[in-house]
């Protein structure tokens, strides 16, 4: 993936951060996906009073990215104060549809930030139903 393609995505992370809702923790996160066909999908956090239907950036913008009929991820930017990578259950959540995809985590507030590793080296044994 070529560095342009990389701005292209975490651009995409940085401006949903801007969207996201999350009046309880006021920690805001971003996340776009890169679909193998070069589709750009976004997401952010979205928060709820009753605390635990707390919906992260990541599996935000994977739904929105499987609901508009992708199914083959190749890259994550995600894009938090700090950098973050992403938690455990949005790694599982991620597997489903790119285990080896890219992950971009980048610091919300010095952009030029980014660190890369990939979903396999975060996430190595993803649960699957056996015989699937
Ligand atoms: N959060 C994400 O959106 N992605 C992550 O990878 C970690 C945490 C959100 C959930 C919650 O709204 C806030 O960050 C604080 O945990």
């Amino acid at each position: 993936m070529d560095n342009q393609a990389k701005r292209e995505l975490i651009e995409a992370a940085l401006l949903a951060r801007s969207r996201a809702y999350a009046p309880y923790s006021e920690f805001l996160v971003g996340a776009a996906v890169l679909a193998e066909d070069g589709t750009i999908t976004d997401g952010a956090n979205v928060e709820n009073a009753s605390y635990g239907l707390t919906l992260c950036a990541e599996r935000v913008a994977v739904a929105a990215a499987v609901a508009a009929g992708q199914r083959e991820l190749v890259a994550l930017a995600v894009a938090a104060r700090g950098g973050v990578s992403p938690c455990g259950a949005c790694r599982q959540f991620l597997a489903e549809f790119g285990p080896e995809m890219l992950v971009l985590m980048v610091d919300a507030d010095d952009p030029q930030t980014v660190s890369e590793t990939s979903l396999d080296q975060l996430f190595p044994e993803p649960f699957r139903l056996s015989g699937e």
